[in-house]
């Protein structure tokens, strides 16, 4: 397991820096990526609740670059956006990222600049923050879930920019893998905590995980209130979930990408024997963190429409390939200014021929069920072509906060803006 960050030990370096990465199968050639601290995925940062994460972080490639922490509901100054948050790390320079982890869950960390083509050559890494009181489990594994645009003799390609990708799915890789941060073996009859994260820049991927049988805990790192049954897992770029199991198989726990043809192994646990300790019961709720109750009479209602790409039905006013509302990219303006602890109601109109995973930093917001009811409590919500979501969300962390597509493609070509809360 990585080294656990604390009070006492709180200065760890991040160094993003070029580092060679075995991406396809040992004896093919390995791949020139970036990665922190001499490799991709960076080091698993863990820390407890509540306690401050004090991260120096050095930049080593030839762009600028910075760090978002992806989902934790941190101070606005340390979110990591260029432009928005902070100026840019130029090579060479350093930046020091400070703030308490005020939920316990599962969160990342990855390069907010040019984040389709540094997200795309390995900047990130998983952040575990603990539970003061964790589930009982056996064992406890983070598993990252990417894919690649690789030659056969492990080339990474470089048209990042690639506007015919853009305009559809994103860049899309033709290799993908579940990451497994572990080489311990496991026994049949153990439980697992899993900790998925899908990392990939533009995929959205469905999982089947065979040799198991449990519950899914947390969405996005907030726990539910009643775990649900596993079953039909989407992840959409940026997405975690986390889930509690028991073994049931006596040779392996398969993460398995389902396609038309063969379902397709992305990773594997190997199990080795038996564990008869373990007396079966209820897998329970993780604790819950603590959330602001939004208040539904009051919310003010907006409605963010995605529109633009390839086979958009509207002739389109955007000023580049995608777009909310008619315009392109980070205005002077934001997108609306909240006074502090205000509830918005936010209609999610998908407007165009292609799914979107809509992100908002800084907080969390409930996804609306059919029947009005509060449904999981989210950072980044799947929206498919054609359809729409309403979402409930109170503004109660101030600053200037990005909410983009994280089909990173997308926010490249336009599909983002901001909000304020003052
Ligand atoms: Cu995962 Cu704007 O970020
Ligand atoms: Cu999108």
């Amino acid at each position: 397991m990585a080294p656990r960050l604390s009070w006492a030990a709180t200065s760890q370096d991040l160094i993003a820096e070029p580092v060679t990465a075995q991406i396809l199968p040992e004896g093919s050639p390995a791949t020139d990526m970036w990665g922190y601290n001499g490799s991709t995925p960076g080091p698993e940062l863990r820390l407890s609740q509540g306690e401050v994460l004090d991260v120096r972080f050095l930049n080593k490639i030839n762009q600028g670059s910075a760090v978002h922490w992806h989902g934790v509901r941190s101070d606005n100054a340390m979110d990591g956006v260029p432009g928005l948050t902070q100026g840019l790390v130029q090579t060479g320079d350093q930046f020091t990222y400070r703030f308490r982890a005020p939920d316990a869950g599962t969160f990342w960390y990855h390069s907010h600049n040019r984040s389709w083509e540094q997200v795309a050559k390995g900047l990130y890494g998983p952040l575990i923050v603990e539970e003061s009181n964790p589930p009982d489990v056996d064992h406890d594994f983070t598993v990252l879930i990417d894919d690649w645009s690789l030659s056969e003799t492990g080339v990474l390609a470089g048209d990042f920019d690639n506007m015919h990708d853009q305009a559809h799915s994103g860049r899309l890789g033709n290799f993908a893998r579940a990451i497994i941060n572990t080489e311990t073996p496991v026994s049949t009859g153990d439980r697992l905590r899993l900790r998925l994260i899908n990392v990939a820049t533009d995929r959205a991927f469905p999982i089947e995980i065979t040799g198991i049988k449990g519950k899914v805990v947390a969405l996005d790192g907030m726990p539910l209130a009643a775990p649900q049954d596993v079953s039909e897992l989407v992840l959409a770029p940026a997405q975690r979930v986390d889930i509690i199991a028991d073994i049931t198989s006596s040779q392996h726990v398969q993460f398995v990408f389902p396609t038309r043809d063969e379902p397709y192994v992305m990773g594997e646990i190997t199990t080795v024997g038996t564990n008869k300790d373990r007396v079966a019961s209820p897998i329970p709720p993780l604790p819950a963190n603590s959330m602001a109750q939004p208040d539904l009479d009051n919310a003010i209602s907006l409605t963010l429409t995605m529109e633009g790409g390839a086979m958009s039905s509207q002739r389109s006013s955007l000023s580049d390939i995608w777009g909310f509302n008619g315009q392109s990219g980070q205005n002077d303006r934001p997108f609306h200014s909240f006074e502090r602890g205000q509830t918005a109601r936010i209609s999610l109109v998908n407007d165009t021929r292609f799914p979107h995973g809509i992100h908002l930093h800084g907080h969390h917001f409930f996804e609306l069920q059919a029947d009005e009811e509060l449904g999981a409590f989210r950072d980044t919500t799947l929206i498919n072509a054609g359809e729409s979501r309403d979402i409930l969300c109170v503004f109660d962390n101030p600053g200037k906060w990005l909410l983009h597509c994280h089909m990173l493609g997308h926010q490249a070509t336009g599909m983002k803006t901001w909000m304020e809360v003052l």
